[in-house]
Protein backbone atom coordinates (compact mmCIF):
# COMPACT_ATOMS: atom_id res chain seq x y z
CA UNK A 1 0.00 0.00 0.00
CA UNK A 2 1.25 3.24 -1.05
CA UNK A 3 0.32 5.66 2.04
CA UNK A 4 -3.13 6.25 3.48
CA UNK A 5 -4.46 9.02 1.33
CA UNK A 6 -7.52 9.21 -1.41
CA UNK A 7 -4.89 7.87 -3.78
CA UNK A 8 -3.70 4.78 -1.40
CA UNK A 9 -3.47 1.87 -4.21
CA UNK A 10 -3.73 -2.30 -2.91
CA UNK A 11 -0.72 -3.94 -4.01
CA UNK A 12 -1.19 -6.34 -7.24
CA UNK A 13 0.38 -9.81 -6.10
CA UNK A 14 -1.45 -9.27 -2.23
CA UNK A 15 -4.70 -9.24 -4.33
CA UNK A 16 -3.66 -11.56 -6.05
CA UNK A 17 -2.13 -14.15 -3.48
CA UNK A 18 -4.97 -13.29 -1.12
CA UNK A 19 -7.25 -15.55 -4.01
CA UNK A 20 -5.41 -18.57 -3.42
CA UNK A 21 -5.68 -18.30 0.46
CA UNK A 22 -7.55 -21.07 1.70
CA UNK A 23 -10.79 -21.30 2.82
CA UNK A 24 -11.25 -18.14 0.58
CA UNK A 25 -10.48 -19.46 -2.69
CA UNK A 26 -12.97 -20.23 -5.77
CA UNK A 27 -12.87 -22.92 -7.79
CA UNK A 28 -10.68 -22.73 -10.84
CA UNK A 29 -13.28 -24.63 -12.77
CA UNK A 30 -14.58 -22.31 -16.57
CA UNK A 31 -12.96 -22.80 -19.47
CA UNK A 32 -12.15 -20.65 -22.38
CA UNK A 33 -15.41 -21.47 -24.22
CA UNK A 34 -17.07 -20.83 -21.26
CA UNK A 35 -15.90 -17.77 -20.38
CA UNK A 36 -16.44 -16.67 -24.00
CA UNK A 37 -20.41 -17.99 -23.39
CA UNK A 38 -20.57 -15.95 -20.51
CA UNK A 39 -19.42 -13.16 -22.58
CA UNK A 40 -22.06 -13.79 -25.76
CA UNK A 41 -24.03 -14.14 -22.47
CA UNK A 42 -23.87 -10.87 -21.29
CA UNK A 43 -23.73 -8.94 -24.63
CA UNK A 44 -26.70 -10.15 -26.85
CA UNK A 45 -29.53 -8.79 -25.87
CA UNK A 46 -32.01 -5.74 -24.99
CA UNK A 47 -29.54 -3.57 -27.37
CA UNK A 48 -29.91 -5.74 -30.70
CA UNK A 49 -33.49 -7.07 -29.88
CA UNK A 50 -34.71 -3.44 -29.38
CA UNK A 51 -32.13 -0.40 -29.25
CA UNK A 52 -31.73 -1.36 -32.64
CA UNK A 53 -35.02 0.88 -32.95
CA UNK A 54 -33.84 4.06 -31.58
CA UNK A 55 -30.62 3.15 -33.25
CA UNK A 56 -32.44 3.07 -36.92
CA UNK A 57 -34.62 6.41 -36.52
CA UNK A 58 -31.47 8.54 -35.49
CA UNK A 59 -29.59 7.13 -38.36
CA UNK A 60 -31.50 5.52 -41.16
CA UNK A 61 -30.23 2.65 -43.08
CA UNK A 62 -26.55 3.88 -41.93
CA UNK A 63 -27.35 2.73 -38.70
CA UNK A 64 -25.68 -0.73 -40.37
CA UNK A 65 -22.49 1.69 -39.86
CA UNK A 66 -23.47 2.83 -36.01
CA UNK A 67 -22.98 -0.92 -35.05
CA UNK A 68 -19.58 -1.12 -37.27
CA UNK A 69 -18.72 2.24 -34.75
CA UNK A 70 -19.52 1.45 -31.64
CA UNK A 71 -17.71 -2.32 -32.28
CA UNK A 72 -14.36 -0.41 -33.39
CA UNK A 73 -14.62 1.89 -30.10
CA UNK A 74 -15.30 -1.35 -28.53
CA UNK A 75 -12.03 -3.43 -29.63
CA UNK A 76 -9.40 -1.02 -28.14
CA UNK A 77 -10.97 -1.04 -24.82
CA UNK A 78 -11.27 -4.80 -25.03
CA UNK A 79 -7.63 -5.33 -25.55
CA UNK A 80 -7.18 -3.09 -22.22
CA UNK A 81 -9.77 -4.82 -20.64
CA UNK A 82 -7.92 -8.31 -21.37
CA UNK A 83 -4.39 -7.30 -20.28
CA UNK A 84 -5.33 -6.37 -17.15
CA UNK A 85 -7.60 -8.77 -16.84
CA UNK A 86 -4.95 -11.43 -17.73
CA UNK A 87 -2.17 -9.48 -14.92
CA UNK A 88 -4.51 -8.98 -12.15
CA UNK A 89 -7.31 -12.14 -12.15
CA UNK A 90 -9.23 -11.32 -9.22
CA UNK A 91 -12.69 -10.09 -9.21
CA UNK A 92 -14.03 -7.11 -9.07
CA UNK A 93 -13.16 -6.29 -12.93
CA UNK A 94 -12.55 -2.09 -13.72
CA UNK A 95 -12.78 -1.46 -9.45
CA UNK A 96 -10.40 -4.04 -8.72
CA UNK A 97 -8.06 -2.82 -11.60
CA UNK A 98 -8.45 0.80 -10.14
CA UNK A 99 -7.18 0.46 -6.77
CA UNK A 100 -4.52 -1.59 -7.98
CA UNK A 101 -3.42 1.42 -10.35
CA UNK A 102 -4.92 4.67 -9.68
CA UNK A 103 -5.78 4.50 -6.10
CA UNK A 104 -8.64 4.58 -3.97
CA UNK A 105 -10.55 7.21 -5.00
CA UNK A 106 -10.28 6.38 -8.28
CA UNK A 107 -11.37 2.79 -7.77
CA UNK A 108 -14.48 4.55 -5.72
CA UNK A 109 -15.56 6.76 -8.76
CA UNK A 110 -15.10 3.42 -11.38
CA UNK A 111 -16.97 1.40 -8.51
CA UNK A 112 -19.83 3.74 -8.05
CA UNK A 113 -19.90 4.12 -11.77
CA UNK A 114 -20.37 0.04 -12.53
CA UNK A 115 -23.00 0.82 -10.69
CA UNK A 116 -24.67 2.56 -13.62
CA UNK A 117 -23.19 -0.06 -16.33
CA UNK A 118 -24.11 -3.04 -14.11
CA UNK A 119 -27.24 -2.24 -12.12
CA UNK A 120 -29.14 0.76 -13.66
CA UNK A 121 -28.46 -1.34 -16.91
CA UNK A 122 -30.30 -4.90 -15.43
CA UNK A 123 -33.22 -1.54 -15.52
CA UNK A 124 -33.05 -1.09 -18.96
CA UNK A 125 -32.34 -4.74 -19.86
CA UNK A 126 -35.79 -6.04 -18.06
CA UNK A 127 -37.42 -3.16 -19.97
CA UNK A 128 -36.17 -4.53 -23.36
CA UNK A 129 -37.41 -7.98 -21.50
CA UNK A 130 -40.93 -6.83 -21.51
CA UNK A 131 -41.26 -5.81 -24.75
CA UNK A 132 -40.35 -8.72 -26.46
CA UNK A 133 -42.69 -10.44 -23.83
CA UNK A 134 -45.71 -8.05 -25.20
CA UNK A 135 -44.41 -8.59 -28.65
CA UNK A 136 -44.42 -12.65 -28.06
CA UNK A 137 -48.17 -12.61 -26.69
CA UNK A 138 -49.32 -10.44 -29.47
CA UNK A 139 -48.20 -12.19 -32.22
CA UNK A 140 -48.94 -15.90 -31.05
CA UNK A 141 -52.06 -15.17 -28.95
CA UNK A 142 -53.12 -11.50 -30.42
CA UNK A 143 -53.28 -10.17 -26.73
CA UNK A 144 -51.14 -7.59 -25.37
CA UNK A 145 -50.76 -6.56 -21.94
CA UNK A 146 -52.18 -2.85 -21.43
CA UNK A 147 -50.08 -0.43 -21.83
CA UNK A 148 -50.80 1.01 -18.20
CA UNK A 149 -49.07 -2.12 -16.63
CA UNK A 150 -46.25 -2.17 -19.81
CA UNK A 151 -44.66 0.90 -19.64
CA UNK A 152 -43.07 3.83 -17.70
CA UNK A 153 -45.16 6.76 -16.51
CA UNK A 154 -43.52 8.84 -19.59
CA UNK A 155 -44.67 6.17 -22.12
CA UNK A 156 -47.81 6.84 -21.32
CA UNK A 157 -48.53 3.81 -18.27
CA UNK A 158 -48.56 3.57 -15.24
CA UNK A 159 -45.73 1.16 -14.82
CA UNK A 160 -43.84 -1.69 -15.88
CA UNK A 161 -44.85 -4.83 -14.66
CA UNK A 162 -42.93 -7.47 -16.86
CA UNK A 163 -40.06 -5.44 -16.42
CA UNK A 164 -40.74 -5.83 -12.64
CA UNK A 165 -41.37 -9.48 -12.59
CA UNK A 166 -38.32 -10.11 -14.19
CA UNK A 167 -35.79 -8.43 -11.90
CA UNK A 168 -37.56 -9.70 -9.29
CA UNK A 169 -37.41 -13.44 -10.68
CA UNK A 170 -33.76 -13.37 -11.27
CA UNK A 171 -32.86 -11.80 -7.74
CA UNK A 172 -34.71 -14.58 -6.37
CA UNK A 173 -32.37 -17.29 -8.80
CA UNK A 174 -29.46 -15.19 -8.04
CA UNK A 175 -30.21 -15.30 -4.00
CA UNK A 176 -30.70 -19.18 -4.47
CA UNK A 177 -27.42 -19.45 -5.59
CA UNK A 178 -26.09 -19.89 -9.05
CA UNK A 179 -24.24 -22.91 -9.41
CA UNK A 180 -25.90 -24.09 -12.22
CA UNK A 181 -25.27 -20.92 -14.24
CA UNK A 182 -22.99 -21.22 -16.43
CA UNK A 183 -24.64 -24.68 -17.57
CA UNK A 184 -27.80 -22.68 -18.11
CA UNK A 185 -26.29 -19.37 -19.33
CA UNK A 186 -24.53 -22.10 -22.18
CA UNK A 187 -27.95 -23.22 -23.00
CA UNK A 188 -29.63 -19.62 -23.38
CA UNK A 189 -26.28 -18.67 -25.48
CA UNK A 190 -27.47 -21.48 -27.95
CA UNK A 191 -30.77 -20.45 -28.29
CA UNK A 192 -30.15 -16.94 -28.76
CA UNK A 193 -27.82 -17.36 -31.30
CA UNK A 194 -29.83 -20.17 -33.08
CA UNK A 195 -32.55 -16.74 -32.67
CA UNK A 196 -30.14 -14.84 -34.18
CA UNK A 197 -28.99 -17.16 -37.17
CA UNK A 198 -32.88 -17.79 -37.88
CA UNK A 199 -33.74 -14.12 -38.06
CA UNK A 200 -30.65 -13.77 -40.83
CA UNK A 201 -31.99 -16.63 -42.81
CA UNK A 202 -35.12 -15.12 -43.16
CA UNK A 203 -34.17 -11.98 -43.63
CA UNK A 204 -31.95 -13.14 -46.26
CA UNK A 205 -34.39 -15.20 -48.35
CA UNK A 206 -36.65 -11.88 -47.90
CA UNK A 207 -34.26 -9.77 -48.50
CA UNK A 208 -34.87 -6.29 -50.72
CA UNK A 209 -32.43 -3.54 -51.33
CA UNK A 210 -35.77 -0.68 -51.07
CA UNK A 211 -35.26 0.27 -47.51
CA UNK A 212 -31.74 1.66 -48.37
CA UNK A 213 -32.29 4.32 -49.62
CA UNK A 214 -31.46 7.29 -48.90
CA UNK A 215 -28.58 5.10 -46.89
CA UNK A 216 -27.68 8.16 -44.29
CA UNK A 217 -30.81 10.70 -44.23
CA UNK A 218 -28.99 12.12 -40.58
CA UNK A 219 -25.14 12.24 -42.64
CA UNK A 220 -22.19 11.58 -40.19
CA UNK A 221 -24.19 13.25 -37.18
CA UNK A 222 -26.54 10.74 -37.34
CA UNK A 223 -24.17 7.76 -37.47
CA UNK A 224 -21.89 8.70 -34.68
CA UNK A 225 -25.48 9.50 -32.28
CA UNK A 226 -26.80 6.28 -33.29
CA UNK A 227 -23.33 4.95 -32.15
CA UNK A 228 -23.21 6.24 -28.91
CA UNK A 229 -26.55 4.68 -28.20
CA UNK A 230 -26.19 1.53 -30.32
CA UNK A 231 -22.85 0.67 -27.93
CA UNK A 232 -25.39 -0.33 -25.59
CA UNK A 233 -25.81 -3.67 -27.58
CA UNK A 234 -21.38 -4.42 -26.74
CA UNK A 235 -21.85 -4.07 -23.19
CA UNK A 236 -20.64 -7.15 -21.65
CA UNK A 237 -17.49 -8.09 -22.87
CA UNK A 238 -15.93 -6.62 -19.75
CA UNK A 239 -18.22 -8.47 -17.75
CA UNK A 240 -16.20 -11.64 -18.20
CA UNK A 241 -13.62 -10.36 -16.00
CA UNK A 242 -15.67 -9.82 -12.89
CA UNK A 243 -15.43 -13.45 -13.26
CA UNK A 244 -11.72 -13.78 -13.37
CA UNK A 245 -10.97 -15.95 -10.20
CA UNK A 246 -13.05 -18.89 -11.45
CA UNK A 247 -10.88 -19.16 -14.62
CA UNK A 248 -9.44 -22.43 -15.40
CA UNK A 249 -6.15 -20.25 -17.20
CA UNK A 250 -6.95 -16.89 -16.79
CA UNK A 251 -3.61 -15.60 -18.11
CA UNK A 252 -5.00 -17.04 -21.79
CA UNK A 253 -8.43 -17.53 -21.34
CA UNK A 254 -9.67 -14.22 -20.34
CA UNK A 255 -7.89 -12.14 -23.06
CA UNK A 256 -8.94 -14.70 -25.50
CA UNK A 257 -13.09 -14.89 -24.08
CA UNK A 258 -13.16 -10.87 -23.96
CA UNK A 259 -12.13 -10.25 -27.75
CA UNK A 260 -13.27 -13.38 -28.65
CA UNK A 261 -16.95 -12.55 -27.22
CA UNK A 262 -17.14 -9.30 -28.64
CA UNK A 263 -15.76 -10.26 -32.82
CA UNK A 264 -18.40 -13.11 -32.20
CA UNK A 265 -21.18 -10.64 -31.37
CA UNK A 266 -20.23 -8.18 -33.74
CA UNK A 267 -20.34 -10.87 -36.70
CA UNK A 268 -23.96 -11.74 -35.44
CA UNK A 269 -25.11 -7.67 -34.97
CA UNK A 270 -23.61 -6.94 -38.41
CA UNK A 271 -25.59 -9.72 -40.21
CA UNK A 272 -28.61 -8.68 -37.98
CA UNK A 273 -28.71 -5.14 -39.01
CA UNK A 274 -28.41 -5.64 -42.32
CA UNK A 275 -31.03 -8.41 -42.39
CA UNK A 276 -33.21 -6.12 -40.52
CA UNK A 277 -33.21 -2.96 -42.96
CA UNK A 278 -33.47 -5.66 -45.88
CA UNK A 279 -37.07 -6.42 -44.65
CA UNK A 280 -37.79 -3.13 -42.96
CA UNK A 281 -37.95 0.39 -42.79
CA UNK A 282 -36.47 2.39 -40.72
CA UNK A 283 -39.25 3.81 -39.18
CA UNK A 284 -41.08 0.02 -38.78
CA UNK A 285 -38.67 -0.39 -36.50
CA UNK A 286 -38.34 2.42 -34.47
CA UNK A 287 -41.72 2.48 -33.39
CA UNK A 288 -42.02 -1.15 -31.67
CA UNK A 289 -40.60 -1.63 -28.44
CA UNK A 290 -39.49 -5.24 -30.29
CA UNK A 291 -38.41 -4.03 -33.60
CA UNK A 292 -36.63 -7.49 -35.04
CA UNK A 293 -39.72 -9.10 -34.14
CA UNK A 294 -42.07 -5.95 -36.12
CA UNK A 295 -39.44 -6.42 -38.82
CA UNK A 296 -40.01 -9.66 -38.88
CA UNK A 297 -44.33 -9.12 -38.85
CA UNK A 298 -44.84 -5.81 -40.31
CA UNK A 299 -41.69 -5.63 -42.96
CA UNK A 300 -41.66 -9.20 -43.65
CA UNK A 301 -45.40 -10.15 -43.22
CA UNK A 302 -44.37 -12.96 -41.24
CA UNK A 303 -46.25 -13.26 -37.98
CA UNK A 304 -45.28 -16.81 -37.29
CA UNK A 305 -41.59 -15.92 -37.46
CA UNK A 306 -42.24 -13.14 -35.62
CA UNK A 307 -43.43 -15.12 -32.71
CA UNK A 308 -40.61 -17.22 -32.05
CA UNK A 309 -38.33 -14.14 -32.89
CA UNK A 310 -39.94 -12.25 -29.63
CA UNK A 311 -39.56 -16.12 -27.78
CA UNK A 312 -35.89 -15.82 -28.38
CA UNK A 313 -35.73 -12.89 -27.40
CA UNK A 314 -37.01 -12.93 -24.44
CA UNK A 315 -35.19 -15.98 -23.32
CA UNK A 316 -31.92 -13.98 -24.85
CA UNK A 317 -32.85 -11.18 -22.75
CA UNK A 318 -33.07 -13.38 -19.84
CA UNK A 319 -29.24 -14.66 -19.70
CA UNK A 320 -28.67 -11.15 -19.85
CA UNK A 321 -30.05 -10.06 -16.90
CA UNK A 322 -28.71 -13.15 -15.02
CA UNK A 323 -25.17 -11.97 -15.80
CA UNK A 324 -24.98 -8.88 -15.15
CA UNK A 325 -27.04 -8.53 -12.06
CA UNK A 326 -24.71 -11.35 -11.04
CA UNK A 327 -21.39 -8.72 -12.21
CA UNK A 328 -23.43 -6.03 -10.09
CA UNK A 329 -23.59 -8.54 -6.81
CA UNK A 330 -20.27 -9.35 -7.11
CA UNK A 331 -18.72 -5.92 -7.69
CA UNK A 332 -21.02 -4.15 -4.59
CA UNK A 333 -20.01 -7.27 -2.30
CA UNK A 334 -15.92 -6.75 -3.19
CA UNK A 335 -16.66 -3.30 -2.60
CA UNK A 336 -18.30 -3.75 1.08
CA UNK A 337 -15.63 -6.26 2.23
CA UNK A 338 -13.11 -3.48 1.22
CA UNK A 339 -15.10 -1.17 3.62
CA UNK A 340 -16.13 1.36 1.01
CA UNK A 341 -19.48 0.50 1.75
CA UNK A 342 -20.84 -0.70 4.67
CA UNK A 343 -19.46 -4.26 5.35
CA UNK A 344 -22.76 -5.55 6.75
CA UNK A 345 -24.21 -5.80 3.34
CA UNK A 346 -21.70 -7.97 2.39
CA UNK A 347 -22.61 -11.00 5.04
CA UNK A 348 -22.93 -14.16 3.24
CA UNK A 349 -26.20 -15.98 3.82
CA UNK A 350 -25.64 -19.07 5.89
CA UNK A 351 -28.03 -21.02 4.11
CA UNK A 352 -27.97 -20.25 0.28
CA UNK A 353 -23.79 -19.21 0.18
CA UNK A 354 -24.84 -15.72 -1.10
CA UNK A 355 -24.57 -12.36 -0.51
CA UNK A 356 -28.60 -12.07 0.17
CA UNK A 357 -29.27 -9.50 1.47
CA UNK A 358 -27.20 -7.08 -0.67
CA UNK A 359 -28.59 -9.15 -3.84
CA UNK A 360 -32.27 -8.30 -2.00
CA UNK A 361 -31.60 -4.77 -1.90
CA UNK A 362 -29.91 -4.03 -5.62
CA UNK A 363 -33.16 -6.23 -6.62
CA UNK A 364 -35.75 -3.96 -5.13
CA UNK A 365 -33.80 -0.80 -6.41
CA UNK A 366 -33.17 -2.02 -9.54
CA UNK A 367 -37.44 -2.99 -9.83
CA UNK A 368 -38.47 0.50 -9.17
CA UNK A 369 -36.45 1.86 -11.81
CA UNK A 370 -37.14 -0.49 -14.05
CA UNK A 371 -40.95 -0.07 -13.39
CA UNK A 372 -40.89 3.89 -13.60
CA UNK A 373 -38.26 4.78 -15.94
CA UNK A 374 -38.38 4.82 -19.55
CA UNK A 375 -35.73 2.56 -22.15
CA UNK A 376 -34.24 5.21 -23.77
CA UNK A 377 -33.41 7.30 -20.29
CA UNK A 378 -31.71 4.31 -18.80
CA UNK A 379 -29.92 3.50 -21.70
CA UNK A 380 -28.10 6.62 -21.94
CA UNK A 381 -27.41 6.79 -18.36
CA UNK A 382 -26.09 3.36 -18.64
CA UNK A 383 -23.94 4.36 -22.23
CA UNK A 384 -22.34 6.94 -20.34
CA UNK A 385 -21.11 5.49 -17.30
CA UNK A 386 -19.75 2.68 -19.36
CA UNK A 387 -17.67 4.56 -21.34
CA UNK A 388 -16.52 6.17 -18.59
CA UNK A 389 -15.13 2.81 -17.27
CA UNK A 390 -13.52 2.25 -20.22
CA UNK A 391 -11.84 5.49 -19.92
CA UNK A 392 -10.03 4.71 -16.98
CA UNK A 393 -9.73 1.09 -17.73
CA UNK A 394 -6.74 2.48 -20.81
CA UNK A 395 -5.88 5.02 -18.13
CA UNK A 396 -4.72 2.11 -15.50
CA UNK A 397 -2.88 -0.18 -18.66
CA UNK A 398 -0.84 2.88 -19.16
CA UNK A 399 -0.53 3.82 -15.19
CA UNK A 400 0.81 0.63 -14.47
CA UNK A 401 2.96 0.04 -17.48
CA UNK A 402 5.08 2.86 -15.51
CA UNK A 403 4.16 2.31 -12.30
CA UNK A 404 4.77 -1.96 -12.37
CA UNK A 405 6.89 -2.03 -15.50
CA UNK A 406 8.16 -5.79 -14.38
CA UNK A 407 4.40 -7.18 -13.64
CA UNK A 408 4.37 -9.74 -15.15
CA UNK A 409 1.30 -9.90 -18.59
CA UNK A 410 0.34 -12.86 -20.15
CA UNK A 411 -1.69 -10.76 -22.19
CA UNK A 412 -0.29 -7.35 -23.40
CA UNK A 413 -1.90 -4.64 -25.40
CA UNK A 414 0.25 -4.29 -28.70
CA UNK A 415 2.01 -0.51 -28.90
CA UNK A 416 0.83 0.61 -25.55
CA UNK A 417 -0.02 3.83 -25.22
CA UNK A 418 -0.97 4.26 -28.21
CA UNK A 419 -3.89 1.31 -28.86
CA UNK A 420 -5.11 2.78 -25.09
CA UNK A 421 -5.01 6.61 -26.06
CA UNK A 422 -6.89 5.59 -29.55
CA UNK A 423 -9.84 3.59 -26.89
CA UNK A 424 -9.66 6.59 -24.55
CA UNK A 425 -10.09 9.00 -27.72
CA UNK A 426 -13.25 6.62 -28.85
CA UNK A 427 -14.94 6.42 -25.50
CA UNK A 428 -14.81 10.17 -25.31
CA UNK A 429 -15.96 11.27 -28.84
CA UNK A 430 -18.72 8.32 -28.42
CA UNK A 431 -19.38 9.95 -24.83
CA UNK A 432 -19.84 13.57 -26.33
CA UNK A 433 -22.15 12.30 -28.25
CA UNK A 434 -24.71 11.79 -25.67
CA UNK A 435 -27.36 14.40 -25.39
CA UNK A 436 -26.77 16.92 -22.67
CA UNK A 437 -29.37 16.10 -20.12
CA UNK A 438 -27.37 12.42 -19.85
CA UNK A 439 -24.38 14.38 -18.87
CA UNK A 440 -25.77 15.97 -16.40
CA UNK A 441 -27.65 12.90 -14.68
CA UNK A 442 -23.89 11.53 -15.12
CA UNK A 443 -22.12 14.39 -13.08
CA UNK A 444 -24.93 14.43 -10.49
CA UNK A 445 -24.75 10.41 -10.36
CA UNK A 446 -20.65 10.97 -9.80
CA UNK A 447 -21.26 14.27 -7.15
CA UNK A 448 -23.89 11.86 -4.69
CA UNK A 449 -20.71 9.23 -5.38
CA UNK A 450 -17.90 11.67 -4.42
CA UNK A 451 -19.77 12.64 -1.07
CA UNK A 452 -20.75 9.26 0.13
CA UNK A 453 -17.10 8.11 -0.31
CA UNK A 454 -16.09 11.17 1.57
CA UNK A 455 -19.00 10.79 4.24
CA UNK A 456 -18.58 7.17 4.86
CA UNK A 457 -15.95 5.24 2.59
CA UNK A 458 -12.81 6.84 3.39
CA UNK A 459 -13.18 6.99 7.15
CA UNK A 460 -14.63 3.32 6.63
CA UNK A 461 -11.82 1.27 3.99
CA UNK A 462 -9.93 -1.78 5.08
CA UNK A 463 -6.79 0.04 3.80
CA UNK A 464 -6.93 2.72 6.27
CA UNK A 465 -8.67 0.97 9.09
CA UNK A 466 -6.50 -2.29 8.93
CA UNK A 467 -3.49 -0.60 8.74
CA UNK A 468 -4.87 1.71 11.46
CA UNK A 469 -5.63 -1.26 13.80
CA UNK A 470 -1.69 -2.68 13.32
CA UNK A 471 -0.11 -0.20 14.31
CA UNK A 472 -2.31 -0.12 16.98
CA UNK A 473 -1.80 -3.48 18.10
CA UNK A 474 1.81 -3.30 17.11
CA UNK A 475 2.47 -0.29 19.77
CA UNK A 476 -0.17 -1.76 22.77
CA UNK A 477 0.77 -4.94 23.93
CA UNK A 478 -1.68 -7.05 24.21
CA UNK A 479 -3.65 -7.46 27.79
CA UNK A 480 -4.36 -10.80 29.65
CA UNK A 481 -8.66 -8.64 30.07
CA UNK A 482 -7.91 -7.76 26.25
CA UNK A 483 -11.47 -9.02 25.38
CA UNK A 484 -11.93 -9.71 21.48
CA UNK A 485 -10.28 -7.33 19.25
CA UNK A 486 -12.92 -5.33 17.02
CA UNK A 487 -12.63 -2.99 14.38
CA UNK A 488 -13.39 0.19 14.74
CA UNK A 489 -14.89 0.85 11.82
CA UNK A 490 -17.23 -2.55 12.11
CA UNK A 491 -20.88 -0.24 12.59
CA UNK A 492 -20.94 -2.96 15.52
CA UNK A 493 -20.71 -6.38 13.61
CA UNK A 494 -17.55 -8.17 14.67
CA UNK A 495 -14.96 -9.34 11.54
CA UNK A 496 -14.86 -12.58 9.77
CA UNK A 497 -11.15 -13.90 10.98
CA UNK A 498 -10.89 -14.47 6.92
CA UNK A 499 -12.90 -10.67 6.72
CA UNK A 500 -9.60 -9.56 4.79
CA UNK A 501 -8.71 -11.91 2.63
CA UNK A 502 -11.97 -13.08 1.07
CA UNK A 503 -12.29 -11.85 -2.29
CA UNK A 504 -15.04 -13.08 -4.43
N1 LIG B 1 -25.34 -5.67 -24.26
C1 LIG B 1 -26.41 -5.93 -23.37
C2 LIG B 1 -27.72 -5.84 -24.03
O1 LIG B 1 -27.77 -5.47 -25.17
C3 LIG B 1 -26.35 -5.04 -22.17
O2 LIG B 1 -28.74 -6.15 -23.45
Amino acid sequence: MAGRGIFAVRDVRSLISETSEEGTQLKRAVGATQLTAMGVGAIIGTGIFVVIGKGSSLAGPAVILSFVLAAVACAFSALSYAELASSIPVSGSAYTYAYATLGELVAWIIGWDLILEYGVSVAAIAVGWGGNLNAFLDSAFGYALPDAIAAAPEDGGVFNLPAVFIVLAITLLLVRGVTESVRVNLIMVVIKLAVLVFFIVIAFVNFGTGNFTPFAPEGVDGVTAAAAIIFFAYIGFDAVSTGSEEARNPAKDLPKAIIGSLLICTFFYVLTVIGAIGIASPAQMAESDAPLAAALDQGAGLNWAAAILALGAVVAITSVVLVIFYGQTRIFFAMCRDGLLPRRLATVNQRYGTPARLTIGLGVMIAILAALVPLGTIVELVNIGTLFAFVLVNIGVIVLRRTRPDMPRPYRVPWSPVLPLIGIAFALYLMSDLPWDTWLRFGGWLAAGLVIYFAYGYRHSRLRTVEAESSALSSTPPRADDGPATRPDDDGTAPRPDDDRTRS
